[in-house]
């Protein structure tokens, strides 16, 4: 079994160009499967609440949610590097509020880490979380908490004043003590000059390559997530084809009897004797 890996590890993977991959999972199959597979990282995205919860955007995501997510998660992968996702309200009001919805990430549900969105207006957040000890990764760029903001799920960096404002946000974050950034849905080449600007690791969820790193939502990549699927994203399954088959096939197989076959039934231990007997008392 692999060791767990620590922060330190990252900047060591860094330092020697070897990429880091890491998913999100959000219970404890799709999170065993992930350490099984090697992944470096996994993140509890509040993507759960559109993954998983059928909502529309993040935005309903609870603590409750996350802090229950992220336990089954870390019991599906105990040796795997966990990151938190900090929910919308959950790091909007004080420095102290954030602290302590931080703090539950560690204590509750055994992260290694937690995220949260945003830039030079969330740099005394990333402060105060840092300062009590806590592995901070900001995300910028696409930030789902403020698609409404944003005026959706849409690319950003795409112009000059647009990719300046991602250039101060990034600063901001490696400067508040976060130490990686994630960045969402900006072009490859604002990516690389980003990450050439920082001494923390820089990840990309469509991003590109020119970073430290992949993230990608289990729900995208495995063909789960039915509303839309990102230009980002690649597809390396359609799991939901696979699952509506077998449901199907299930519902076929109840209808017509083909299931349960002998194989699938308990059988009697006693005489069919004894068994006729029993019956005939209730008769
Ligand atoms: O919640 C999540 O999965 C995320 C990704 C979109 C980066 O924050």
């Amino acid at each position: 079994m692999a060791r767990k890996k620590s922060i330190l590890d990252f900047y060591k993977m860094k330092a020697n160009k070897e990429k880091v991959a890491w998913i999100t999972a959000y219970d404890f199959p799709m999170a065993s499967f992930a350490e099984q597979a090697g992944m470096d990282m996994i993140l509890v995205g509040d993507s759960l609440g559109m993954v998983v919860l059928g909502y529309q955007g993040t935005i309903p995501v609870t603590m409750e949610d996350c802090i229950s997510h992220c336990k089954a998660v870390r019991r599906g992968a105990p040796n795997t590097f966990v990151i938190g996702d900090m929910p919308f309200g959950s790091y909007h009001t004080t420095d102290g509020e954030a602290v302590a919805n931080a703090v539950r990430f560690l204590k509750e549900a055994d992260c290694d880490a937690i995220k949260l969105e945003g830039g030079v207006r969330v740099a005394s957040k990333i402060r105060a979380i840092a300062d009590a000890g806590i592995v901070v990764f900001g995300h910028i760029g696409l930030t789902p908490q403020s698609a409404g903001q944003l005026g959706g799920f849409k690319a950003q960096g795409l112009y000059v004043d647009s990719a300046r404002v991602l250039i101060e946000d990034a600063l901001a974050v490696q400067e508040a003590g976060a130490l990686a950034l994630l960045v969402e849905a900006v072009p490859p080449e604002l990516t690389e000059f980003i990450a050439s600007k920082l001494t923390i690791p820089v990840y990309s969820i469509g991003a590109g390559l020119p970073c430290d790193g992949q993230l990608i939502i289990c729900g995208d990549m495995l063909g789960l997530f039915q509303a839309f699927t990102p230009k980002f994203v690649k597809k390396y399954a359609n799991v939901a084809e696979i699952i509506t088959n077998a449901f199907k096939e299930y519902v076929e197989d109840v209808k017509t009897e083909k299931f349960p076959e002998d194989q699938h039934v308990y059988h009697i231990k006693d005489t069919p004797e004894n068994f006729q007997k029993l019956f005939e008392e209730y008769k």
